[in-house]
């Protein structure tokens, strides 16, 4: 077959459902308007850990407009059977809503209150008078005890440790984190009969449904999940938290169909966070700076009741070339709300350490930093000993030493100052995996010329609809004008989640087989017609561009599809598309490194980005405004992992005390310098997917706080280990 000419597949496209997005057009999951809607609020829990002793819910009850009040003493049993397909922590210990009087972290929901407006809702939740009996609860990860670690070993790290020319033995601290996202979670639930639809804020329709199902034990084509739009995810949308089942069994108590909006505040522990971690890291090295051990030690949270885990170690084991290399991987469960995946998860983490701790490496031994990376970079993943698909990192660091302007620094810290600001400049490698996991899409060509495709991806913010598109109209030879991809809904074909930055790679190439598949099955058609002026043509040398199917090199000859279809009496041809991954021998990452330089004030120890650049391997790049976009926020969202976010806990009852967006900092415009973003040429990885993405979301996320932190080292010559870097740390 000849290759499709690309029309739409890297031209700088603005997203298609930019115009509906700010005009408000864009329905969020709280705003189906669905008919007899009432009103859910939860009752928090104001216990860390202890018992319900009872429920007084008369006064509630007595406000005009509340239909119901439940809790464990009234609701139903729930069956929750387990859903093999989760991506919960193993296990099916999920919390069990209403299901008993026990009380595991602070804000745990005890009751929801089901009236006919919000406020009245409102008002009657703050009248549930809940008795408990409370036991101390346990949330500091210092003070508590860690369970069995997950180890890693090759070599022997502790003898080639002891033995090394130089050592840095550092630990850093990163703190819990939460996602934050604009839109709310919330879910609107609807029973008709025994089938339940769910408007929900999820990033993965087809997994809150199968979740939701087996919570319930009903059977998953027995509820349908529908989320058109999602304002902002980063994670923290890809489970089925327990507000979801707590709406759908408030709608079945009622017999109507109920909206459950969690509030800022209860988003904090009614959804997951970034666990906090504690990484120590051992290096040994010669003083050339050849890295001969890296002994590593992970501590970080979770709940009493899950035992949550995330891909922390791969970064210590495969960006260096180590021969010796031990980590061990505690979690420390706390009575607190399980933790969940938070944009680069575990990446990000495991980059603020190692990264932190090669710079430090660097000013010991007196390398450059980059000069370091480069006498460290491995000829294949020496994790596994597997060949890379696509690791580009030594033009990552060339091509963004030359573009930040890396050779005018001077390697001294606290050598350059503008005025009162000491200035400095650090960088950071980030890694991300490429996670593969089935996906289909249907694809409709219809006899009009355009054409309908469909996955039950959701898109919370990347823009999905857009890029899809983009692989579609390629791939069927239309403009983007006559291709519409829809999303967002279970009953749409099965996608992985829209998440850990797989669905570009994993849809977009199931959009692409369907769409190959169509175009080749109406090649087919106009060269055995024998009405066609493609009839007899060679089907391998015939391409379609705007609709229209001709000879590759005699674009006179030939037709539309609407010409074809409607002459050969079909109204549309349609096609399910897929991607299966296949066994792969391959080590497949994406790769970054970001460049920061700040400003910290000498007296008052402020910290300011002035600038930063990230140079990104994330194979082929399908939509270059909207990476663009997702590399700038990655970035924003990186000064704020390194200079504000940092969830704040009570350890006398578990209570977090920053939850709401007043105290919680996240960065605004003024934190936001000038951001660059460069994505290498020619990057296309077909050994990691056919459509040759890596995935970007992610990668563009991790290695920034660790690039602001060497550059505030750089800076000041202080070597903050703990995040976020405040004020304080610097004075
Ligand atoms: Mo992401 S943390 O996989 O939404």
């Amino acid at each position: 077959m000849s290759p499709q000419p690309q029309a739409a597949v890297g031209a700088p496209l603005t997203r298609v459902d930019g115009r509906l997005k700010v005009t408000g057009k864009a329905t969020y999951a709280a705003e189906h308007d669905i008919e007899g809607v009432v009103h859910a609020v939860i009752v928090d829990s104001t216990i860390g850990r202890g018992r319900i002793t009872g429920i007084d819910t008369r006064a509630a009850l007595a406000q005009p407009g509340v239909i119901k009040v439940i809790s464990h003493l009234n609701a139903p049993r729930l069956v929750y059977r387990g859903n093999p397909e989760s991506i919960d922590p193993p296990g099916n210990k999920q919390l069990r809503i209403f299901q008993d009087d026990k009380v595991l972290f602070h804000g745990q929901p005890v009751a929801v209150v089901v009236a006919t407006t919000l406020e009245t809702a409102q008002h009657a939740a703050s009248l549930v008078k809940v008795r408990y009996d409370a036991t101390k609860s346990s949330t500091d990860m210092a003070s508590a005890p860690a369970g069995e670690p997950v180890n890693y070993a090759r070599g022997d790290a502790d003898k080639a440790f002891a033995s090394a020319a130089v050592r840095l033995d550092v630990t850093y601290q990163q703190p819990r984190a939460h996602h934050n996202a604009m839109e709310p979670h919330a879910t609107i639930a609807r029973w008709d009969g025994d089938k339940l639809t769910l408007w929900d804020k999820t990033q993965w329709p087809v997994g809150t449904q199968k979740d939701v199902a087996a919570q319930f034990g009903i059977p998953n084509d027995s509820v349908r999940i529908i989320a058109p739009f999602v304002g902002g995810g980063f994670g923290s949308a890809i489970r089925a938290w327990p507000h979801i089942a707590t709406a759908a069994i408030a709608a079945r108590e009622t017999g109507r169909p109920v909206k459950l909006v969690l509030s800022r505040k209860q988003m904090y522990f009614g959804t997951g966070y970034r666990p906090a971690y504690e990484y120590r890291v051992r290096l040994g090295s010669d003083r050339r700076g050849r890295v001969s051990a890296m002994v590593q030690h992970l501590k970080s949270e979770t709940s009493t009741y899950e035992n949550f885990t995330e891909g922390v170690l791969h970064a210590g084991q495969m960006v260096y070339n180590a021969p010796n290399v031990r980590q061990d991987y505690r979690t420390v469960p706390l009575d607190v709300n399980t933790p969940v995946w938070m944009r680069g998860p575990g990446f990000a983490t495991a980059a603020f350490a190692v990264e932190s701790a090669m710079d430090e490496l660097a000013h010991k031994l007196g390398i450059d930093p980059i000069e370091l990376r480069l006498r460290n970079e491995p000829e294949e993943d020496p994790s596994n000993g597997l060949p890379f698909s696509t690791r580009r990192l030594r033009e990552c660091l060339a091509t963004g030493a030359r573009e930040f302007g890396w050779s005018r620094r001077n390697p001294k810290p606290r050598s350059t100052r503008d005025g009162d600001w000491l200035i400095g400049t650090g960088m950071a490698i980030g890694i991300m995996d490429v996670p593969r996991m089935p996906a289909q899409a249907r694809v409709r060509l219809d006899a009009d010329g355009t054409a309908l495709v469909e996955a039950a991806t959701s898109d919370m913010g990347p823009g999905t609809y857009t890029s899809q598109a983009q692989v579609a109209a390629d791939a069927l030879g239309l403009t983007m004008r006559n291709v519409t991809f829809r999303l967002g809904d279970s009953t749409m074909p099965p996608t992985p989640p829209h998440g850990g930055s797989m669905t570009m790679a994993m849809v977009g190439s199931a959009v692409q087989d369907g769409c190959d598949t169509v175009r080749k099955q109406a090649i087919k058609l106009a060269v055995e017609d024998e009405r066609s002026p493609l009839y007899g043509a060679d089907a391998g040398n015939v391409v379609v561009r705007g609709g229209r199917l001709h000879v590759k090199d005699n674009p006179a000859r030939g037709e539309t599809y609407g010409q074809l279809l409607t002459r050969n009496n079909r109204t549309h041809l349609e096609v399910l598309g897929s991607y299966t991954p296949g066994e792969t021998r391959f080590s497949m990452y994406s790769y970054s490194v970001t460049f920061a330089e700040v400003a910290v004030d000498a007296r008052l120890g402020l910290v300011r980005v002035r600038r930063m650049l990230g140079v990104y391997d994330a194979g082929r790049i399908i939509s270059p405004k909207l990476a663009d976009s997702q590399a700038l926020g990655g970035q924003v969202g990186g000064i704020g992992a390194a200079l504000l976010e940092h969830t704040v806990t009570d350890h006398r009852d578990g209570r977090i005390v920053n939850a709401d967006l007043a105290n919680y900092m996240v960065p605004v415009n003024a934190d936001i310098p000038d951001l660059r973003a460069i994505f290498l040429d020619g990057g296309d990885d077909r050994k990691a997917d056919p459509i040759g993405v890596k995935g970007l979301g992610e990668v563009v996320h991790i290695g920034v706080a660790p690039a602001i932190a060497n550059a505030v080292f750089h800076a000041t010559g202080r070597r903050v280990r703990e995040l976020p870097i405040t004020v304080e740390a610097l004075l």
